[in-house]
């Protein structure tokens, strides 16, 4: 395993997210992608832990870094999936594939959008999801993953999800 400090983050950005600040800035608003990268590093690193983030445009590479996340040392992943979020089994069977905990975020608030965005595949797999706050959703996301372990130790699982019941059954 790679050598990393006690808790250290994996964000994960996808398919265009690299154009932030000038894509549809209605939408995602006017901070670029570096900018969101700087606040979120500073911000894991205000908590005592560290964040490395990366962005790929391709599912394969991110079902990659979701896989090899546990390995290279992360102890939480916290991604947006952009549009993958609302079709790709691919990265939904890699994110039930890791043992460490998975927060899925996003910029807009996609359950106020168009009906096609209002699914997400991934969460059901995901510790949690978090949208709608702009760039504050990563910093969020971040919180959310370093609270994780804490609240596992006091027993709850890493996806609560999985774990309730369904009513009715
Ligand atoms: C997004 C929402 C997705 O529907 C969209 O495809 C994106 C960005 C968000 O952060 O609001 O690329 O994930």
């Amino acid at each position: 395993m790679a050598s990393r400090p006690a808790r250290s983050i994996l964000v994960l950005h996808g398919p265009n997210l690299n154009l932030l600040g000038t894509r549809e800035p209605s939408v995602y608003g006017r901070t670029s992608l570096a900018a969101v990268n700087e606040a979120v590093e500073r911000h894991a690193v205000s908590r005592g832990a560290s964040a490395v983030c990366r962005q790929s445009n391709y599912e394969g590479q991110l079902v990659d870094w979701v896989q090899s996340a546990a390995g290279e040392g992360f102890s939480a992943i916290v991604i947006n999936p952009g549009a993958l979020t609302h079709y790709s089994v691919a990265l939904r069977d890699a994110v039930a594939s890791v043992t460490i905990p998975v927060i899925e975020v996003h910029l807009s608030n996609i359950h106020g959008r168009e009906e096609f965005r209002r699914h997400s595949v991934i969460a059901g797999v995901a510790a949690g999801q978090i949208a709608g706050f702009g760039p504050t959703s990563y910093l969020l996301g971040v919180d959310a993953a370093l609270a994780l372990p804490a609240a596992r130790a006091g027993g709850l699982p890493a996806r609560a999800s999985r774990a309730a019941p369904r009513a009715g059954r």
